[in-house]
């Protein structure tokens, strides 16, 4: 059976890379019983949906970005694949699927960042029509309140978003089943930013922070912007998924962060090479003290999301916090994800909390989680890759 994809965001990063691997392993070429046929492309302006599918060869040269102005592929999609476009709105995508007969065969793959547009959308998909999502995009089922969440995730079957905690580490769907067999997660502590985790590392080898901060940007583990990575928000939404999906009815706003730099540093005044310098000037020495001052207690400072049950509630919290040198949290280098776990099963005192390591974010690893839940979600899902082939 092939599965019809849409995917939003298609110029994007990680659409991009999406796409790359679609056409390498997915493709009807690549022998899988069940290819995968990218039917709709959209970015912010424009969408194309193209109901027999997009040949494998033009979705790699779209991926590397070797097909130039992006309105420009889809005109020339549309002429050789017998297609429509439109302007990209919710509505009218949807439309068109709809007026193409496909209403119920198109899975949606959302890689944006968008949050209002795309969690209107997502309500969209899930309540008026009788497709699927598949979404990178933490936005929708973190930044809108519980019963939106409960809405759009009600149904397991029509969506899935590994790919928004940890970069199909595996976390997601771990506590979906935790909250399903009744083993109450009572504490979780995650490092869930390789941007925080990249900076915290190359600190401690006393590196001025504003120089390591520098090369997040230029190796790309954080945006030209660098605080938007350092405001604490993205490991904030992470923690409210994660939460939800153990069960708990929380909020983005219950969270309590602790921004990565003093809040005079996200003036929005402030330019971000401005920024850096003020950083170098006023701040480095700051946190070269206190990771110093650590160091002679042998501790580890690392940027971390917490969940605890405080007098019977929920406490979701942001922020530095200290580690013993020798534990995994302390010993945890460079941009990977690092989760642990206490319910009532998996614990210190029964056998061990549950603990998960792993890249956590980049682009291959990304692609790949929304093509894992593209494949849970195909309605017969057969042990069919017998040998591998090396
Ligand atoms: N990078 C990672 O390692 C990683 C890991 C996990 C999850 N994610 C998530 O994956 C998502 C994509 O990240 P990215 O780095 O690929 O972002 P990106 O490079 O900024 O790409 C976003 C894409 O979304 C498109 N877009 C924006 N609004 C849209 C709309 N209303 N309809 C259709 N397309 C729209 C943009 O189109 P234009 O080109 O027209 O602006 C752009 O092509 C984000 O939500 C991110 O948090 C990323």
């Amino acid at each position: 059976m092939r599965q019809k994809v849409f995917v939003l965001g298609a110029n994007g990063k990680v659409g991009r890379e999406f796409l790359s691997q679609v056409s390498s392993l997915d493709s009807f070429q690549s022998g899988k019983p069940h290819p995968t046929d990218i039917v709709g492309l959209a970015d912010s302006k424009h969408f194309g949906l193209f109901p027999g599918g997009v040949e494998p060869a033009r979705l790699s040269r779209l991926a590397e970005g070797r097909l130039l102005h992006y309105k420009h592929n889809l005109i020339d999609i549309r002429d050789n694949f017998n297609g429509v476009m439109g302007s990209s709105n919710q509505r009218e995508i949807i439309k068109a699927v709809n007026q193409m007969g496909l209403d119920g065969d198109v899975v949606f793959v959302d890689a944006t960042a968008n949050h209002d547009e795309m969690s209107r959308f997502h309500s969209n998909v899930i309540a008026s029509t009788n497709n699927k999502l598949v979404t990178a995009n933490k936005n929708p089922i973190a930044l809108g309140d519980y019963d939106d969440y409960y809405e759009l995730t009600s149904d397991p079957t029509r969506y899935k978003y590994s790919a928004t905690v940890g970069a199909g580490i595996g976390i997601v769907p771990w506590l979906h089943e935790r909250a399903a067999m009744n083993d109450t997660v009572r504490k979780m502590e995650a490092s869930l930013s390789g941007t925080g985790g990249f900076i915290t590392t190359e600190i401690a080898k006393e590196r001025p922070l504003s120089e390591v901060i520098a090369e997040a940007v230029e190796e790309g583990y954080a945006e030209p912007d660098f605080r938007d990575d350092l405001n604490g928000l993205d490991i904030a939404r992470k923690l409210v998924i994660m939460a939800r999906e153990a069960g708990y009815n929380v909020d983005i706003k219950d969270v309590d962060i602790e921004r990565f730099l003093p809040d005079e540093y996200f003036d929005e005044e402030l330019s971000a090479d401005d920024c850096l310098n003020k950083i170098a000037a006023e701040f480095d020495q700051v946190m070269a003290a206190r990771i110093a001052d650590a160091k002679k207690r042998k501790k580890s400072i690392k940027y971390v999301g917490s969940f605890n049950i405080v007098d019977g509630k929920p406490v979701m919290k942001v922020g530095f916090k200290e580690f013993d040198e020798t534990t995994p949290f302390g010993q945890l280098s460079g941009t990977d994800n690092r989760i642990e776990v206490t319910t009532d099963i998996y614990n210190p005192e029964n056998s061990n909390m549950y603990k998960v390591e792993g890249p956590g974010a980049g682009l291959a690893v990304t692609a790949a989680a929304i093509r894992q839940d593209l494949f849970t979600i195909l309605p017969i899902v057969r042990r069919s890759y017998a040998v591998a082939s090396v």
